[in-house]
């Protein structure tokens, strides 16, 4: 009998993997809280936790029993012409917590697709408003990533990463974004972009970029920018894939923003990272302007698994978790922990910010070569040695443990970072 690894390198392809020189994929056969278990016997600690979904712990209790009651009773049903309780109820409940304004919820699976529908909602609404001169441009930060789907990749950065498919994606301009001390250079920037009436919206992750290495910007700067495009009517999206659910402290990142968005994209941490499921939600002027006797001015999109009630299930479980005061110190206690790891061993680093629960360390890298960096492999290696799941982007890593993560398991996580200092 073949080993899990022997069966998936015989017939997988995995994501974001160069299959010739990576290690084999580890196969895991079990999570518990903060920890991934390995066939081999091993355990980890999930310090990215799996992709910045899971904010509770793994198969926690509250999550599990949610969705095995919802399985009992209606698994799915298409979206279109049905609807459900799961559904309604969630947005009912997010309706409160959202930016002020938010109040119409548009269902898909993932992050991409949460991006992918804002960006069509914004230029559909311009067709429906002006057919003869619709608004065609988008805005988007130097440095952004959205997504995989063609949309999603189109307002993001251009990189030898998505290189094969430039000559698919449509225009985008560019800005800066905020940088602290550099607020000036992004609204001039901008200033000189938005004087023409045809840019649709401005697309931009609030406060961090993920993935082109939890690079921060400024709130009030940031806010600038927003109150510059909504000044010229360029609706606002806020891409809270990433930054959602508490991860920069507060519920939302907007929540430091002195603009409410005008859509916001919802993903990742929104079922506790039990399920797939995702949110673009709107302001109700953006919904009335797709209201029409004629059908073809509805907005026609959607996908298979919209609005799955397994996944909604998930997700009010995973809000029962996230309003309780518990979980608010758990918060608390990470950004307080990291920061104080910031201020003890910050200056090892090229770069060591903190934001929320999020910690993020760049190592000095002659090369610079950033996300191709050799240092990549060594890094990767180095933890996994640890038992510490941190994917790192080249030469940048970061912590953004679940919530529920111990003290302990955290200042293991912190004294591996200052083992890898001397392993490279
Ligand atoms: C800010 C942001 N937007 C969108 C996405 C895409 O999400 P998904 O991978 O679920 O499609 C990501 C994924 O990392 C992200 O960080």
């Amino acid at each position: 009998m073949q080993n899990l690894s022997e069966r998936d390198r015989a017939i997988i392809w995995h994501p974001f993997t160069q299959h010739l020189t990576d290690p084999c994929p580890i196969p895991i056969v079990k999570a518990q809280g903060a920890y991934l278990f390995s066939e081999d016997g091993e355990k980890y600690i999930d310090a990215i936790s799996s992709w910045w979904t899971n904010v509770h712990g793994h198969a926690h209790p509250h999550i599990v029993e949610m969705i095995t009651k919802q399985a009992q009773t209606l698994e799915h049903v298409m979206f279109a012409d049905f609807t459900h309780e799961p559904a309604i109820l969630l947005a009912e409940r997010l309706l409160p917590i959202l930016p002020r304004g938010l109040s119409r919820f548009f269902y898909s699976d993932n992050g991409s697709t949460a991006v992918e529908i804002a960006l069509k909602i914004a230029f559909q609404y311009s067709y429906n408003n002006s057919p003869e001169k619709p608004k065609r441009k988008i805005i988007a930060f130097r440095g952004a990533y959205h997504g995989d789907t063609f949309g999603a990749m189109s307002a993001a950065v251009r990189s030898t990463h998505n290189r094969p498919f430039w000559p698919f994606l449509f225009d985008v301009d560019f800005i800066d974004p905020p940088y602290h001390g550099k607020e000036d250079v992004s609204l001039k920037q901008l200033e000189e972009l938005i004087g023409k009436d045809d840019t649709a919206c401005f697309i931009f992750e609030p406060l961090v970029q993920g993935f082109s290495g939890m690079v921060m910007h400024s709130a009030s700067g940031l806010s600038q920018l927003m109150k510059k495009c909504r000044d010229h009517h360029i609706l606002l999206i806020a891409d809270e894939v990433m930054t959602g659910f508490g991860r920069t402290g507060p519920l939302f990142a907007s929540d430091q923003l002195s603009e409410p968005p005008d859509m916001i994209c919802l993903s990742k941490s929104l079922t506790g990272g039990a399920l797939p499921l995702a949110l673009t939600v709107c302001t109700e002027e953006l919904y009335e302007g797709f209201l029409s006797e004629e059908r073809s001015r509805a907005f026609l999109w959607g996908h298979t698994y919209t609005g799955n009630p397994l996944g909604c299930a998930a997700a009010l479980a995973s809000l029962d978790l996230l309003l309780t005061p518990q979980c608010h110190r758990q918060r608390v206690t990470i950004e307080a922990a990291h920061q104080s790891f910031k201020q003890r061993w910050g200056s090892q680093w090229k770069r060591c910010d903190v934001l929320g629960t999020i910690l993020a360390l760049e190592y000095f890298d002659p090369s610079d070569t950033r996300y191709f960096s050799k240092m990549r492999d060594r890094l990767s290696r180095h933890f996994l040695n640890h038992r510490i799941v941190i994917r790192p982007f080249g030469n940048v890593v970061h912590v953004m443990p679940p919530y529920c993560i111990e003290e302990d398991d955290l200042n293991a996580v912190y004294q591996s970072l200052l083992e890898s200092l001397t392993c490279l």
